[in-house]
Formats: C-alpha cells, structure tokens, sequence
C-alpha cells in the first residue's frame, strides 16, 4: 500500500447523515474505508466505460424552479442528439422533475454528457447506468 492522505470534506448534514447510515447498513468500519469503495467503484467504471460503444440511462433529479435550468437541459440534449434515444419526464412534486434519458453512443461522449448535466445548479442528483450497447 502505497503513502496515506488526508483531506477534508464538506457535505450537508442529510448528506453525510445517509452516508453514515450506508456506512452502518455496509458494515464498514469508517467513512475512509466506505469512500476509498466509492472511489474505487468509480475509477473501475471510468476505465470500464473508456472503449467503444455503450448503452445505458441518465437517472436525474433536478429543481425546475432553478432560474433558467430546464431551458440548459434542453439545450445540452440537443446538443448531444446523436447519443440520446429517448428522454421521459416525470413531475416529481411542486419543485422536483425525475428525469430519465436513454443513452447509446461512444463512451466519452456518454460520460461528457452526464458531466455536463451534473454540473448543473439545480441538478440535485444525478446516476448514469450503464449497459452493453448489443
Ligand atoms: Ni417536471
């Protein structure tokens, strides 16, 4: 094992309240332990997703009272028509849309496409899953 690191986190309270309730629930030890899996998890995914094509879905969940931001989610996804199939939306709430858009494409530009979108203010949550293409 190579040197260990430090650093801090910032989170929300409900943030790190369900993260420690994770915890528990996976039986780690420590908060270190269960994000070194987290980590791990995403950089086996990143290589996983680096060749060719793949299919899969953007889960989202987003604040449509956000000035202006459903107007730059349709924006994005045109920009990205080539690898979107489908888009469903679901009125989660007053404020909360469910957003589920059908992806197939080359992989960094499925990954670009999930970035940009999470990067979003008001994007609260977002997931991508990933599937074999065919
Ligand atoms: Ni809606």
């Amino acid at each position: 094992m190579g040197a260990l690191y430090r650093f801090g986190v910032s989170l929300e309270k409900e943030l790190i309240d369900a993260f420690d309730r994770h915890i528990e629930e996976q039986h780690y030890n420590n908060r270190s332990e269960a994000l070194r899996d987290l980590i791990r998890e995403e950089l086996l995914k990143k290589k996983w997703l680096a060749g060719g094509t793949v299919a899969g879905a953007i889960v989202m969940t987003y604040d449509h009272h956000k000035r202006e931001l459903v107007n730059q989610l349709i924006d994005i996804q045109h920009d990205f028509q080539d690898i979107i199939i489908s888009t469903q939306h679901v009125h989660l709430d007053h404020h909360h849309c469910l957003e589920i858009i059908a992806i197939r494409g080359n992989a960094p530009d499925v990954q670009k496409l999930a970035a940009i979108l999470k990067a979003k203010i008001g994007v609260i949550h977002l997931s991508l899953s990933i599937s074999a293409a065919g």
